[in-house]
C-alpha cells in the first residue's frame, strides 16, 4: 500500500506510522511526506527514514484550489493508494477530497463531533469534560466532519492545563492512528457512501472505540 503522509510541522504522527511500517504493525510502504511548509520537523524525520520527502508552500497560490491542485500533480508521481493527513493545517478545498475519496484519513485530537475545529483541549477543558481524546476519521468536504473510524479517549485530570492535556491525547493518537491504517490496508476499512464501514458493516457514529490491549470492535 503506497501511502503518502502529509503534514505541516511536528509530524509526530508521521514518526508514529514510520515506526509501525518498520516494526511490522503497518502493512505500508511509506511513499512520500508532503509539508507545506518547508521548515517543518517532519520533513527532517522524514529524511531520516529515507522516505522521499516534497514541500508546496500555500504561499505560493493566491487559491486553495490551485494549491490543492500543485498538491495533487506532487503526489501524483507516488501511485498512492492512502493518503495519512498528520497535523496538517490547511483545509482542502474539494479538488482535492475529490481525488482522493475514501483513501483520505485524518486524526483530529478530539473525540468528534464534540470540538471540530481548532483549540480542542482548551474547549473541553472550559467545558469542564471528564475526559478528552482523538478520532482517526475519513476526510470529506465536512471540515473534522467525515464518518469517525477509530477513537481513544484519556482523563481529564484536575490541574490539567491545554499543554498537558494535548500530550497525554497525542500519545493515543500515535497508537490509534496506524492502527486504522492497517485496516485501511487490509481491506476491511472502506467509505461507501456516507458511511464508514469496517468489514462490511457501518462504524458507529463515534467510530470504533479503541482498546488498551490493541484495537478492536
Ligand atoms: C496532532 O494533535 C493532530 O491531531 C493535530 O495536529 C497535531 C499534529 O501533531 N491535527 P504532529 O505534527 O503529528 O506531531
Amino acid at each position: 500500500m503506497n501511502t503518502a503522509v502529509i503534514i505541516s510541522g511536528s509530524g509526530s504522527n508521521l514518526q508514529a506510522f514510520i515506526d509501525a511500517s518498520q516494526n511490522g504493525q503497518l502493512d505500508a510502504r511509506l511513499a512520500v511526506v508532503l509539508s507545506n511548509r518547508a521548515d517543518a520537523y517532519g520533513l527532517q524525520r522524514a529524511a531520516h527514514a529515507d522516505i522521499a520527502a516534497v514541500t508546496v508552500d500555500h504561499r505560493d497560490y493566491s487559491r486553495r484550489e490551485d494549491f490543492d491542485q500543485a498538491m495533487l500533480q506532487a503526489l501524483a508521481p507516488y501511485a498512492v493508494d492512502l493518503i495519512i493527513l498528520a497535523g496538517f493545517m490547511r483545509i482542502l478545498t474539494p479538488v482535492f477530497i475529490s481525488a482522493y475519496r475514501g483513501r483520505l484519513l485524518n486524526i483530529h485530537p478530539s473525540l468528534l463531533p464534540k470540538y471540530p475545529g481548532l483549540n480542542t483541549h482548551q474547549r473541553a477543558l472550559d467545558a469542564g469534560d471528564e475526559e478528552a481524546g482523538a478520532t482517526v476519521h475519513f476526510v470529506t468536504e465536512e471540515l473534522d466532519g467525515g464518518p469517525p473510524i477509530l477513537q481513544a479517549s484519556v482523563p481529564i485530570v484536575s490541574g490539567d492545563d491545554s499543554t498537558a492535556l494535548a500530550a497525554r491525547v497525542l500519545e493515543q493518537e500515535h497508537r490509534i492512528y496506524p492502527a486504522a491504517a492497517q485496516w485501511f490496508a487490509q481491506g476491511r476499512l472502506e467509505l461507501s457512501g456516507a458511511t464508514a464501514l469496517l468489514d462490511g458493516a457501518p462504524i458507529p457514529a463515534c467510530g470504533v472505540r479503541f482498546q488498551a490491549q490493541g484495537a478492536s470492535e
